[in-house]
């Protein structure tokens, strides 16, 4: 098993002298390499940025030619933090990645302050439960909206559901959730009404199987002791690979759940991580 512990660099004073040279440029405050294929990092927040929980901006950097060199990530981090935090993917030869991948706290990033997707509370109708699936880096959106109170307020008990191929890789998501009961903000309201399902599929673990066949035998809702899925009180949010994501769509859809967006809130949604 590859459970090397994390490692995290950080700056002590964030932004203050830092002067931009990029447009749209912000600093990097504390970088954390998670595993060989995955790294969190922070950056200071624009003064004017103001987002929803599960929302994604552009992010990157200049490339050789000096051309922005852009991809859209979720913001993990919850809105009310002075800080924005990104969980990464390291694709050897991704245009984007491959480099990011080397960003040191003082560096600069490009972020353009426009937040936008569909992973909103907002693009849900009220219910009781609610489900978020996730696989790889698809748990960043997820992270902020887990810490944000609104949530809490809007639904009675959330579900995470998260697959990786590997134990070391479901680590951040394990800590950000095992974290909360512990969150100052809300740490209350959290007690009792979160359920959590990490699983592995290319390495024995203490749950295994995609999200997708835990869903379908009913394997989870044994585990959990809850009941299966019902439109008229369950919502679901998907974030995934896209063939994560169109598999989910025909189950959750199978299930009577049809899909929401901002203009018309419906019984899911579903976005597709950042890869590349
Ligand atoms: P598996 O190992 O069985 O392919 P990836 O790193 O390729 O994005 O995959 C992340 C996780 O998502 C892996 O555990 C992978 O399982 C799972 N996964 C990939 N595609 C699907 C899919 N179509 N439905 C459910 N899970 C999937």
């Amino acid at each position: 098993m590859n459970l090397r512990a994390a490692v995290t660099l950080a700056s002590p004073a964030p932004a203050s002298a830092a002067r931009p040279a990029l447009p749209d440029a912000q600093t990097v405050t504390a970088v954390t390499h998670w595993t060989d294929r995955l790294f969190s990092f922070r950056v200071t927040r624009p003064k004017t940025l103001r987002f929803r929980s599960g929302e994604f901006v552009m992010i990157g950097l200049l490339d050789d030619r000096g051309k922005p060199l852009l991809r859209a990530y979720s913001i993990a981090s919850p809105s009310w933090d002075e800080e924005l935090e990104f969980y990464s993917i390291k694709v050897p030869d991704g245009p984007l990645t491959s480099r990011l991948q080397h960003i040191r706290p003082g560096d600069q990033i490009i972020l353009r302050p426009k937040p936008v997707g569909t992973l909103v509370l907002d693009a849900l109708r009220p219910g009781r439960r609610l489900f978020l699936f996730a696989t790889g880096t698809g748990i960043a959106p997820f992270a902020s909206l887990l810490r944000d109170p609104e949530t809490w307020e809007r639904f009675e008990q959330v579900v995470v559901m998260h697959t990786c191929r590997l134990a070391a890789e479901l680590e951040y998501g394990r800590q950000l959730v095992e974290g909360l009961p512990d969150d100052p903000l809300i740490g209350d309201m959290v007690s009792g009404r979160l359920l959590y399902y990490p699983t592995t599929t290319q390495e024995p673990s203490a749950r295994t199987g995609r999200i997708t066949d835990n869903l379908a035998t009913g394997r989870v809702f044994d585990d959990l002791a809850i009941p299966t899925i019902d439109p008229a009180s369950d919502r679901g949010m998907v974030c995934g690979s896209l063939g994560f994501n169109i598999d989910m769509k025909a189950i959750l859809e199978g299930w009577g759940l049809r899909e929401g967006a901002n203009s018309d809130p419906a019984e899911y949604v579903v976005e597709k991580a950042f890869v590349g």
